[in-house]
């Protein structure tokens, strides 16, 4: 990692120029704009203004005491302050050898190491998987992905809703409007069914309201949480149907879960939780209700939380109390990420803020990583042509038919077989890459025809990118099987055109890019580095003869070739999205 080793170089000559800065605090990055430099640093602009030094005295005092010549070919002051690096071309080959013969990462390992808690996807039982999950399933995993990958220790729980109102109706709808048959045709749209009838009459601001049915919903949750056993049972049951349509999907997303703590398992907890809340007097009764009141706090002054309703019923919000007080308990992590949509935004400024003020020694980083909706193309939430919420089975159904067809016109004469093998990399990929791809934070508009074009930001040109350098290696083999290349041999790169200098430098900024989705929660960055990636080596492909090529500079053209392929392996299998030989 270049980056790295001028990094430490800077801080120590920084460190002899100023003896008491926050060396750590000094980064390298790579240089937005390639023809100031490769990396560059802005770091010594804010040291300098911090002790009212000139900033580019400062650059020029700290250049004379910096040693970088085994790596650069120049360091330069720039602008206000900046310094700016380009390194040599020898240097790259250096590293690129290590890379390929010694099989040194492209990515470093986290130092310190820090257990984090990642809690995503969690649908709710009983209604199926929808859209809406889509976003928390693809990015949860992507942050588990990529934590792991840079060496933390990573728990990923879902955390189910498996209790709560909803059961009341469910309970009532189950015993009196249950269709066998439909149950076991489809479970859950049979769910999804008593549940919406019931729950409709139950409003009274709807036509059909039937107060005595709503009794009866109440009567049935109370029964339920009173433990009777029948509706435990029915509750057990619709459990396991719902489970079994989760699990389907996951497995069909690659996605795992180290936990399955539904909101279930806390429900013994919550009165402890409430009472020593009282306890220690962050909350208070009002009303007949227990509320943790934040009148001092500037944003949540007038947003408190109800924590046990007049009724004796708990909230969300105390389940989530519960639920971060096991897990620091149970794992001490460092960091709890939280992968929801946008609209709990308060809901976790407020548990995050009752857990500080319950448990204020507990040292734990609290993350909301939050996103913006799905849009159809009209900009409205997207939705089914009958108006319906979008069932994600039947999308990534949709998504491997579509990819098929895209397929079968590229590769008309591999096997059905075959074709459907790569539709389903290609279908599911583009879903994802489609999700990972927008700041999440945004809204977006999901587009089949986007989402699935060979050309452009998509997952299928990575992909294609990737089979393309795939079949120059095939190639290779071909033509000349007694000499196939390995990546093993020490392979000395000649790094001499613009193309090549390009792409070897972008292949050497993937760490940094992995580090950056891990610090700031954002998949995107890694999707656009792929992309730039995927064009430099176009570039490079268009301009340099690889197997025309011959000697050493063929050795390493081809050693290029895998370097990119491995990068964009490894960076896809980051965003969850598997890659095809051939395609
Ligand atoms: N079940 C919730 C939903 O579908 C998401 C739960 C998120 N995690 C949590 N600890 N609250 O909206």
């Amino acid at each position: 990692m270049l980056h790295l080793v001028l990094e430490s170089r800077l801080r120590e000559a920084v460190g002899n120029v100023i003896p008491d800065a926050d060396l750590p605090a000094i980064r390298v990055r790579p240089c937005p704009d390639p023809r100031f430099g490769d990396y560059q640093t802005n770091a010594l602009m804010g040291l300098a203004k911090a002790r009212r030094l000139n900033p580019r005295q400062l650059a020029a005092e700290v250049i004379a005491r910096l040693d970088v010549r085994a790596w650069c070919d120049s360091v330069e002051v720039a602008g206000a302050g900046f310094l700016n690096f380009r390194v040599s071309p020898s240097a790259l080959a250096t590293v690129l050898r290590e890379v390929l013969a010694e099989g040194r990462p492209l990515v470093p390992r986290a130092d310190p190491i820090r257990t984090v808690v990642l809690d995503f996807s969690s649908p709710n039982v009983a209604k199926p998987m929808h859209v809406g999950h889509i976003r928390s399933t693809i990015l949860g995993d992507c942050l588990a992905r990529t934590l792991r990958l840079l060496g933390h220790r990573v728990i990923t729980d879902n955390h189910i809703g498996d209790w709560g109102t909803q059961f009341g109706m469910l309970l009532v709808g189950w015993k009196r409007i249950l269709d066998r048959d439909a149950l076991a045709a489809d479970p859950l749209r049979e769910l999804e069914r008593i549940y919406r009838e019931i729950n409709a009459r139950c409003d009274p601001e709807k036509e059909g309201f039937d107060p005595a049915l709503l009794e009866s919903a109440r009567a049935e949750l109370v029964k339920l949480q009173a433990g009777d056993s029948e509706n435990l049972e029915i509750w057990r049951e619709m459990q396991r149907l719902s489970q079994a349509q989760f699990d389907a999907i996951y497995t069909r997303l690659g996605v795992r879960f180290d936990h399955t703590l539904g909101e279930s398992f806390y429900n013994p907890r919550l009165p402890a939780v409430v009472e020593d809340l009282r306890a220690r007097g962050i909350a208070r009764e009002s009303e007949g209700a227990i509320v943790v009141f934040f009148d001092d706090h500037p944003e949540l002054k007038d947003a408190p939380t109800i924590v046990q309703k007049r009724d004796g019923g708990f909230n969300y919000a105390t389940t989530d109390l519960a639920t971060l007080a096991y897990r620091v308990e149970t794992w001490q992590p460092q960091e709890i990420i939280y992968v929801t949509d946008g609209r709990q935004q308060l809901h976790f400024k407020q548990v995050f803020e009752a857990f500080r003020r319950w448990k204020p020694d507990v040292a734990v980083t609290l993350a909301h990583v939050w996103f913006g909706s799905i849009l159809g193309e009209d900009n409205k939430p997207l939705k089914t042509r009958a108006g319906d919420t979008v069932k994600l089975a039947d999308l990534l159904d949709e998504a491997e038919e579509r990819a098929l067809q895209v397929v079968t016109e590229k590769n008309p004469d591999l096997s059905e077989a075959e074709r459907r093998e790569i539709a389903r990399i290609v279908g599911i990929g583009a879903v994802k890459y489609q999700d990972l791809l927008p700041n999440r934070q945004s809204d977006y508009v999901f587009s089949w025809s986007k989402m699935l074009a060979l050309s452009g930001n998509t997952a299928p040109y990575l992909q294609y990118a990737y089979a393309r350098i795939r079949s120059i290696f095939r190639k290779q083999a071909e033509q000349d099987p007694e000499n196939r290349w390995e990546p093993s041999g020490a392979v000395a790169f000649e790094l001499t055109t613009p193309e090549e200098l390009r792409l070897a430098k972008h292949l050497l900024n993937f760490g940094i890019v992995v580090e950056m989705v891990a610090d700031e929660y954002r998949p995107n960055y890694l999707c656009n580095y792929l992309f730039e990636l995927a064009g430099h080596f176009t570039g490079f492909y268009e301009a340099c003869p690889v197997l025309k090529a011959e000697g050493r500079q063929r050795a390493s053209r081809l050693a290029l070739c895998e370097i990119t392929a491995r990068v964009l392996q490894q960076g896809l299998n980051l965003l969850g999205i598997e890659t095809a030989e051939r395609m």
